[in-house]
């Protein structure tokens, strides 16, 4: 179960009763449509002054969300987005159904774009780039926005996993030009579906509105920021009512979870210390880090093998993917195809997949994935449990160690 999801209760109830009471499901229409305060527009103020952006505007989900902020910024046909190969599915589809292609780029062991890759992949056509703070941990953001900035291409912070973390203090989501929040299943806080669009630029937050809205620009944005650009063809992906209540209950939950969440993980540090041969991802900012899951690097992959079957004995939940893979695995890059065949950005290579969609250009990535493993922490655990999780973690390891030794030592013997 997700994080937030354990905890759905009263609060989510009563605002969820309230949007019905009301008879109001719709943030625009029906009796008193869109008179304030609604659920959409409450979340989306109180939303924007945690983050600490100027804007924030409720969507359907993080997909639609990615859509609208590319629309905003004006990618299209033609353009480059650089996305992290190691990224959720729809950092790679939301940049082809706009029609523009996804460029993929190497992560570090932050499990984030490696910086390095933006002065690599920028050419010409290049308008944006995607960093995504995966799993709760801000990417590298100083090198990354001094890359990008160097590169003279745009930021969009995908934050879809990482609600209430911080880099340096800032809030993830208020440094790059556009950032995207998910209250999908696997997410912090949840809403069934929903996601939010932030940023602090006032052109891209009318734009948003409108690649959400059908282009139209309706009086509550208005009066937030008065229009200055032209009505385009958009699409709807405006958020209810029923499900910005629920993700305002959640929202306020936030705190709570993050502070809960930041202490299991430090006991669980101290309790597993220094484990040899195993190496930590490296985060970048820790104090900003929501440390609901951590991954450890082992020295190969048979270790790693061994290490998840000891874990799994003792039965401690700990994933390799946690539902992230390479995009250069998954049918739609290796096919190439976008919704029609004249839609697909890749047609103008003469093979495929080209070079820059193949397992084989990904070295650094992969070797990096092949020896990962997660150990996630849930919201409703107590000290007890982290105490077990770390104490087996421990007994894990060294039991492979010791396997390991008396393996060399048989082999040497033959
Ligand atoms: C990094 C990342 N980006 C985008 C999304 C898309 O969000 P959603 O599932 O709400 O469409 C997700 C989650 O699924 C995600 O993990």
């Amino acid at each position: 179960m997700g994080l937030g999801e354990c905890l759905i209760g009263v609060e989510e109830k009563e605002l969820a009763l309230a949007v019905l009471d009301r008879r109001q499901p719709f943030r625009y229409y029906g009796v008193g449509g869109g008179a304030a305060p609604g659920m959409a527009a409450t979340l989306e103020r109180e939303f924007a002054r945690a983050v600490g952006t100027r804007f924030a505007l409720g969507v359907t989900s993080g997909t639609a969300a990615l859509e609208v902020a590319l629309g905003a910024l004006g990618i299209g046909p033609g353009d480059e987005v650089i996305v992290p190969v190691w990224s959720w599915i729809s950092c790679f589809t939301a940049v082809v159904r706009l029609g523009a292609r996804p460029v993929l780029a190497e992560i570090d062991e932050t499990l984030g774009l490696d910086p390095r890759e933006i002065a690599r992949l920028t050419t010409s056509r290049t308008r944006a780039m995607m960093v995504v703070h995966y799993q709760g941990v801000a990417s590298d953001l100083d090198a990354i926005m001094a890359a990008a900035k160097a590169a003279g291409i745009r930021v969009i912070e995908d934050c879809a996993e990482s609600a209430g973390a911080t880099y340096r203090g800032r809030p993830v989501g208020s440094i790059g030009d556009i950032a995207i929040f998910s209250f999908q299943a696997r997410k912090i806080i949840t809403a069934g579906e929903g996601g939010i669009v932030a940023t602090n630029d006032a052109r891209l937050y009318e734009r948003a509105v409108r690649m959400s809205d059908l282009g139209q620009y309706r009086a509550f944005h208005e009066q937030l920021q008065p229009a200055a650009g032209e009505a385009f063809a958009g699409g709807n992906f405006r958020m209810s009512e029923l499900t910005a209540a629920v993700a305002l209950a959640q929202f306020r939950r936030l705190p709570s979870i993050v502070a809960h969440l930041r202490s299991l993980r430090a006991r669980l540090l101290e309790k597993i210390g220094a484990l040899e041969d195993m190496a930590w991802r490296r985060i970048p900012h820790p104090e900003g880090d929501l440390g609901f899951e951590t991954y450890l690097y082992l020295p190969d992959a048979a270790r790693l093998a061994a290490f998840r079957t000891a874990l799994a004995a003792a039965g401690v939940n700990a994933t390799q993917h946690t539902g992230t893979y390479c995009h250069y695995a998954r049918a739609y890059c290796r096919n190439g195809r976008a919704h029609s065949p004249a839609a697909s950005p890749f047609a103008e290579f003469p093979e495929w997949p080209a070079p820059g969609y193949r397992e084989e250009d990904f070295p650094r990535t992969r070797a990096l994935i092949e020896r990962m493993i997660a150990i996630p922490l849930g919201v409703l655990y107590g000290n007890d449990d982290v105490d077990y999780v770390g104490d087996a973690i421990v007994r894990a390891w060294s039991a492979c160690r010791e396997h390991a030794s008396q393996r060399a030592v048989a082999m040497a013997a033959r």
